[in-house]
């Protein structure tokens, strides 16, 4: 059982609580948890930020990946006692953008339609982002197909047969990092596009 900060609350015997404090989407934001409590069900249950899903709540399908100081983390594997009070910063799909002004990634797989029923999708989302800031910090090496896969292959999706979600992340790479000189990714991406829309 969790509460707001500083809440007394009835604990399971032998569970002990605490307050957290964690950089969330830019805010300080606290909470009273037992130490047992995930990051991911911190942020949906206290924070109600339930855009970060939970799957399989093992570390297997990246639908609650959200991004720790910018890399792609599961939420149901960390505990949120585990950044509290740290300089750490968690950036959930809510941090990323808004409806009326999305990042250019959940742009892109709107235009593009990954998803079907959506669970999966913040997760892929976030790992996308992940990828394309590593992607530009190791200098921009050409994509092809496989690569994209690749990238995803840590989330899953019941619905897509993924290649919606590939056109998406190809269509990021477009959008976000292809210019002249990465003449392979935006062939490569193009190719992928055009093949998959007809
Ligand atoms: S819910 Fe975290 S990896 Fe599946
Ligand atoms: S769109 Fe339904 S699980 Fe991926």
């Amino acid at each position: 059982m969790n509460s707001a900060p500083g809440t007394p609350h009835e604990e399971a015997p032998g569970v002990r609580s605490q307050d957290v404090r964690i950089r969330v989407n830019g805010e300080d934001r606290e909470a009273y948890v037992e130490v047992r409590t995930t990051l991911a069900d911190v942020l949906r249950d206290e924070f109600r930020l339930t855009g970060t899903h939970l799957g399989c709540e093992h570390g297997v399908c990246g639908a609650c990946t959200v991004l720790i100081d910018g890399r792609a983390v599961r939420s149901c594997l960390v505990f949120a006692v585990q950044l509290d009070g740290t300089d750490a910063s968690v950036v959930t799909v809510e941090g990323l953008g808004t409806p009326e002004a999305m990042h250019p990634v959940q742009q892109a797989f709107y235009e593009a339609m990954s998803f079907q029923c959506g669970y999966c999708t913040p997760g892929f989302v976030c790992s996308t982002v992940a990828f394309l800031d590593e992607w530009r910090a190791s200098g921009r090496p050409a994509l092809d197909e496989r690569d994209l896969r690749v990238a995803l292959s840590g989330n899953l999706c019941r619905c897509t047969g993924y290649q919606s979600i590939v056109d998406g992340l190809a269509l990021a790479v477009e959008r976000i990092i292809g210019d002249e000189t990465t003449t392979d990714a935006a062939i490569t991406t193009a190719t992928i596009i055009t093949t998959t829309t007809e």
